[in-house]
């Protein structure tokens, strides 16, 4: 059901749109900013959904307070790109970075780097993990794979900025280059990146915010460092205008050698449509003819209105959307109330439960007063007591903890699956002890059965050595009368 957010979105999107035309006759820009929710993040990280939008890969990984684009540990490479494309052209992404590690440049790996892109191959679906770990290393895979910038693809078309820790010089510096490449030949990390006009800004050991602002002709990108804006690049695009349709991502490499790499994460991904004339990404569950529906409504031959009955039309239109919105919605909208106002009849009984025992106690414990002798009661009552704070507390501060827990188990149940699913090798082994134990029986049947055979074989010989004494007997009485 989660489409049904997306129409919601597209419906305000419309009404957005047409507020800007409205707007923009007063110089309002502001009515011009939407954002895409299927390629931004923010804290608290919902990941489970996140995880449909985007592909992590290497050392990447969500955690609830952000994206952990690698650790401080040699040889990673950071990779998380979003699988589907931005349809436009005019947009903004904001960026939270955090990079922590040694104090001073000097201290990390120079073919240390990071880098956000807009490209228009789809990585997410070119990038094959399964080759870098059947890989000898995961470096090597990269290398065969062509992956060695920053992380990332070296053959693409597409622009992107990289955060290094060496300067154009191969110096130790924090550099931020801007990228461009047509898919006409693999840029080569250490030649090609970071660029000779680099700039330089501290940008490690502190949280700052990276802006990145694509406009067709124009690409322009800012980092916040302690709350003062510094200009990192500003390139016009006019010979090389930038194409609609670029997915978004981040790579990483973490660097080689002995010294200690940073670890980097992002805590915010923002990404802003200007574009009030396209609806900037795919709408999930919508149909083609639906889709179609949208991108007529916002072009912009039925946005310049004529008079004031177009402009009627326009917003009849959006009406309309809305209400057939609402009714394909109400039913489950109304199940949502009924189970809502259940939970909180449940809550208000539990309330009372609460007040009536708390009466009963505040009873019992006055009559405890009164009758002093009586030991047994006073034991119960505070065990009772014991049992309420430890429910109170439970409820109270352990939600969380409760929460965090079931995650855990989530996690456990999917191990174990996986465990099961490898536990045909522990079956191979009881198998085998199985038959070992066979074969001992067989063995010992086989060497009791030798001991009645050698028993009657000698029962044999005896009886056998008698008759022939006998017959001897025989004959020597016959030879001798
Ligand atoms: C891009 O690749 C991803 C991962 O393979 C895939 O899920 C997604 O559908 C692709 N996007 C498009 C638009 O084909
Ligand atoms: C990834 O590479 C392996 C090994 O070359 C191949 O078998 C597999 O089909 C590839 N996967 C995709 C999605 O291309």
């Amino acid at each position: 059901m989660a489409w049904n957010e997306r129409w919601l979105m597209v419906c305000l999107q419309l009404l957005l749109a047409f507020l800007a035309e409205a707007g923009s006759k007063h110089g309002n820009a502001e009515f011009k900013k939407v954002a895409l929710p299927h390629h931004s993040f923010s804290i608290p990280i919902e990941y489970t959904n996140l995880l449909g939008d985007w592909m992590l890969s290497g050392a990447s990984i969500f955690e609830r307070e952000r994206l952990v684009l690698h650790p401080g540990v040699l040889e990673r490479q950071g990779f998380a790109f979003n699988k589907r494309p931005l349809q436009t052209n005019d947009f903004q992404v904001t960026v939270g970075l955090r990079t922590s590690g040694p104090a001073k440049v000097e201290e990390v790996p120079e073919d240390q780097s990071f880098a956000f892109w807009f490209v228009r191959q789809n990585i997410s679906g070119d990038f094959n993990e399964s080759r870098m770990i059947r890989a000898s290393s995961w470096r090597q895979g990269l290398t065969d794979e062509g992956y060695m910038l920053s992380g990332s693809k070296a053959l693409f078309e597409g622009i992107g900025a990289v955060f290094s820790t060496s300067d154009f010089n191969k110096k130790p510096s924090t550099a931020i280059s801007f990228v461009s490449n047509d898919n006409h030949q693999s840029l080569q990390y250490g030649i090609d990146v970071p660029s000779s006009s680099a700039k330089v800004i501290d940008f490690r050991n502190k949280e700052v915010e990276f802006t990145f602002r694509v406009q067709p002709t124009l690409v322009q990108a800012s980092l916040v460092v302690d709350g003062i804006k510094h200009d990192c690049f500003s390139v016009d695009r006019k010979s090389f205008p930038v194409k609609v349709g670029g997915y978004i991502g981040f790579s990483a490499w973490s660097g080689s050698g002995t010294k200690l790499p940073d670890s980097v994460s992002l805590t915010k991904v923002e990404v802003t449509n200007f574009d009030d004339e396209a609806i900037g990404e795919d709408v999930i569950g919508a149909s083609v003819a639906e889709q179609t529906q949208y991108s007529e409504m916002m072009s912009s031959d039925s946005r310049h209105f004529v008079d004031q009955k177009s402009q009627t039309e326009h917003l009849v239109k959006v009406t309309n959307m809305l209400s057939s919105h609402l009714n394909e919605n109400k039913p489950v909208y109304d199940v949502m109330a009924f189970q809502v106002s259940g939970m909180i009849d449940s809550l208000n009984r539990l309330d009372r439960d609460c007040r009536l025992l708390t009466k009963e106690m505040k009873i019992l414990e006055s009559k405890r007063h009164h009758v002093s002798k009586a030991p047994k009661n006073q034991n119960n009552l505070e065990e009772l007591k014991s049992h309420v704070y430890g429910l109170r507390r439970l409820l109270e501060k352990e939600g969380k903890a409760q929460l965090h827990k079931l995650e855990a188990v989530q996690k456990n149940l999917n191990e174990v699956k996986e465990q099961a699913s490898k536990a045909s090798g522990s079956s191979m082994l009881t198998k085998l002890v199985d038959q070992t134990r066979l074969l001992e029986e067989s063995v010992l049947a086989r060497s009791s059965q030798m001991t009645w055979m050698l028993l009657i074989l000698l029962v044999v010989i005896v009886v056998i050595g008698v008759l022939m004494f006998n017959r001897m007997r025989y004959y020597e009485k016959k030879h001798f009368i």
